[in-house]
């Protein structure tokens, strides 16, 4: 029977008869893909296993933090923490195309990961969450006339010189089902059951050119909606749910004073399958408390919008 345990248990003697006694070094991104493998590998090969983490800048309020909590603290996982934000910052200074942003981060998170993970010794492996949806895309897109899909670093996009074997414990697993491994072995299911975040981060949801203080105002107004959405019981009767910093300015007035500060976007959608989407159709009682506690908690933010296009014509991000 094809059961979640015996699909763990299966794993997990397949990964230890491949490993044996070797080391192993994991990307870990924060995403359920990767947290996943962490947590089996980690079951399967305890202090074999170290992760690598590329905290980006462009992260979640606080996810760097709860992934260190949750792998290192929590589970006494070896978990390397790469503070990147400048660099990322440094090289994304200047640009405001958003393929050629994506290939700016995806070409820095490689050039990170591959520093850090020159400094370990005697590692034989290199695991990645990779996932049989994944696998499929891939192999599409190396036909050459397969649809241009915005550049990822989940796939490919290893460092070349590594002379390292590939482990992908998740290869042949759909999501749903990493989701259930991902429970069993312990992980938080509102962790688990997050919506799909890109890897590119807030990179793509500022649009134009990438800056720290535009990130760092980013991330509290998206942490307002999504704190907002999962206390209305909405979050997950929503598919993806985010804000988007627009670089523009607009007035507003605060008791006598007039301030001329950014706008945001919020943006939901409910879709099955990501490649059509309906905008969700939220309550504007809801949208109102949210768009009031972000204009008052923060101060430089005046004006706050909800994106009503559905895809297609309009992409769910932004950029
Ligand atoms: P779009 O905007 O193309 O998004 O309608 C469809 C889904 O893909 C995600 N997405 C990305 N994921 N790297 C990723 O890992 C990316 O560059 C990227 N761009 C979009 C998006 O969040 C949505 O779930």
């Amino acid at each position: 029977l094809w059961t979640t345990e015996n699909i763990i248990d299966d794993s997990i003697a397949r990964i230890r008869q491949q490993v044996g006694s070797d080391e192993v070094l994991l990307g870990l991104s924060g995403g359920v893909d990767s947290s996943v493998v962490a947590a089996l590998l980690h079951k399967a090969i305890g202090k074999q296993l170290t992760c690598v983490f590329v905290d980006h800048g462009l992260l979640r309020h606080k996810e760097g933090d709860q992934v260190m909590s949750m792998f290192a603290e929590n589970m006494g996982i070896k978990v390397i923490r790469v503070d990147a934000e400048d660099y990322f910052m440094n090289a994304l200074a200047g640009e405001a195309d958003p393929e050629k942003k994506r290939k700016i981060i995806g070409h820095a998170f490689i050039e990170m990961f591959d520093q850090e993970s020159a400094k370990l010794t005697g590692v034989k492996w290199l695991a990645q969450g990779t996932i049989y949806p994944d696998v499929i895309e891939s192999a599409g897109s190396k036909t050459g006339k397969a649809k241009v899909i915005k550049s990822h670093h989940n796939v490919g996009g290893l460092p070349e010189d590594m002379k390292l074997e590939l482990l992908e414990p998740l290869r042949e697993l759909f999501k749903d089902e990493v989701r259930k491994l991902g429970v069993a072995l312990g992980l938080p299911s509102d962790m688990v059951y997050r919506h799909p975040f890109p890897g590119p981060g807030l990179g793509v949801r500022i649009l134009g050119e990438v800056k720290k203080e535009y990130a760092d105002i980013l991330r509290l107004a998206d942490h307002i909606f999504i704190e907002e959405l999962r206390a209305a019981d909405l979050y997950d009767k929503t598919s993806q749910a985010f804000t988007v910093f627009l670089p523009v300015k607009s007035v507003g007035v605060v008791g006598d004073a007039r301030r001329y500060d950014y706008v945001v976007s919020l943006r939901a959608v409910e879709t099955i399958d990501f490649m059509t989407a309906r905008w969700a159709h939220l309550p504007y009682d809801f949208l109102e408390k949210v768009s009031n506690r972000i204009i008052n908690e923060i101060p430089r933010i005046t004006r706050v919008t909800y994106d009503i296009s559905s895809k297609p014509p309009a992409t769910i991000e932004w950029e």
